[in-house]
C-alpha cells in the first residue's frame, strides 16, 4: 500500500517508520520536509503521491506551552488537520489520525468510552478535539486513535525525563492523584499496523474513533517508582532510590495547564478487532525501558 506519514520526526512518527511493513511504499515527512502549516504544499504532495493512507502523527503536544500559544496549537491540531482531511476528500485515501484522553474533563469515575461526552479543560485538549471534529465533518473514511500518556524510545517523554533526573537527583516528588496508564509508541504502532493489514486484507474496521491504551490503571508516582526500581538494577549511573520518590498532589505541582484527574480509556471496542491481546501497562512500559537502557538514553 502507498502510505504517507506526516510528522515523521516525532516520538510516534519515528516509531511508525521503524515498525510499519517494509513491503508497503512509505513516504515519510518530518516537519523540516513538510510543514503542515503550508497547506498548499500538503495538497500538492497528496495530489501527486495519491497515497491510499495518510497517517498524521504530527501535533502540537506541549500541553503547558499551548496555554500561551493558543493560535499555534489550533493551527497545527485543528486547521492543518482540516486541510489534510479536505485533501483526502478531494483525492481519496484513508486518514489515520491520533488524538488524546485530554478531550475529556477527567470527572468520570469509570474508563472513558469513545462516545462519552467530551469536555476538554486545557487548550491542547480543545485544539485536539477541534481537529477530531473537523475530520468527522469532512471525511467518512477515517480512523482516530485516542491515546494517553505516550512514552517511547524517541523524542521527549515522562520515562526519559525520570531516567535523566535519576542520574542527578536523590529525591523526587511526583504527582499521584491523576489516574491513567502510559501507552508506548510501540503499542500504538502495532495497532496501526494491525489496522493497515486488515484494510489490505479486506477485513475493514468501522470508521470512527478508537481508544488505544494498555490494560490496568496507575498514576505518575507509581510509574516513576516502577521506572527506577526496574532500571536501577541495570544502570549503575542511577543514584535515585525508588523509596526517595514521594507522592504529591496535582494542586501542589505548579503546571500551567489543568490536567484531567481520570485519563483512563476503555479499549473494549479496539480489542474486539485486534489480532493480538493488549498488554498490561507494566509489560508495555518494560519493553520501552529495555530499549532505553540498551540505547543508554
Ligand atoms: N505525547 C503524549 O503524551 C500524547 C498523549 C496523547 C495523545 N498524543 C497524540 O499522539 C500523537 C503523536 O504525538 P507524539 O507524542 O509523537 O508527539 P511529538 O513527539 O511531539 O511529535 C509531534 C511531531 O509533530 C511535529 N510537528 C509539529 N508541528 C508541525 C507542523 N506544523 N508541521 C509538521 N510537523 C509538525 C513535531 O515537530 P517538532 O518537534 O519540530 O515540533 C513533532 O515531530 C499526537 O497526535 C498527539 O496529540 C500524545
Amino acid at each position: 500500500m502507498k502510505i504517507v506519514i506526516l510528522g515523521a520526526g516525532g516520538q510516534l512518527g519515528q516509531e511508525l517508520l521503524k515498525n510499519l511493513n517494509q513491503e508497503d511504499e512509505i513516504k515519510a515527512y518530518s516537519r523540516i520536509e513538510l510543514d503542515l502549516l503550508n497547506h498548499s504544499k500538503v495538497r500538492n504532495i497528496i495530489s501527486s503521491e495519491r497515497p491510499e493512507i495518510v497517517i498524521n502523527a504530527a501535533a502540537y503536544t506541549s500541553v503547558d506551552k499551548a496555554e500561551d500559544n493558543i493560535d499555534e496549537a489550533f493551527k497545527i491540531n485543528s486547521y492543518a488537520v482540516e486541510n489534510i482531511a479536505k485533501c483526502l476528500k478531494e483525492f481519496g485515501g484513508y486518514l489515520i489520525h491520533y488524538s488524546t484522553d485530554y478531550v475529556f474533563d477527567g470527572k468520570k469515575e469509570a474508563k472513558y468510552l469513545e462516545n462519552d461526552q467530551t469536555n476538554p479543560i486545557n487548550i491542547y485538549g480543545k485544539s485536539k478535539l477541534e481537529g477530531e471534529k473537523k475530520i468527522q465533518n469532512i471525511l467518512t473514511n477515517f480512523f482516530i486513535f485516542r491515546t494517553s500518556w505516550v512514552i517511547g524510545e524517541y523524542g521527549k517523554n515522562f520515562a526519559k525525563t525520570i531516567l535523566k533526573l535519576s542520574k542527578v537527583k536523590n529525591n523526587l516528588n511526583v504527582v499521584f492523584d491523576q489516574v491513567g496508564v502510559p501507552t508506548s509508541t510501540n503499542l500504538i504502532s502495532k495497532v496501526t499496523k494491525n489496522l493497515i493489514n486488515d484494510l489490505k486484507n479486506e477485513r475493514p474496521w468501522a470508521y470512527g474513533i478508537y481508544n488505544i491504551a494498555p490494560k490496568g490503571s496507575t498514576n505518575w508516582f507509581e510509574i516513576a517508582k516502577k521506572i527506577i526500581s526496574f532500571c536501577s538494577q541495570k544502570d549503575p549511573s542511577i543514584i535515585l532510590k525508588s523509596s526517595n520518590i514521594k507522592p504529591i498532589l496535582t494542586k501542589d505541582y505548579q503546571a500551567k495547564a489543568q490536567r484531567p484527574m481520570n485519563s483512563l480509556l476503555n479499549t473494549e471496542k479496539l480489542q474486539k478487532l485486534l489480532q493480538f491481546e493488549l498488554p498490561n501497562w507494566e509489560n508495555d512500559l518494560i519493553e520501552i525501558l529495555n530499549s532505553l537502557l540498551k540505547n543508554k538514553t
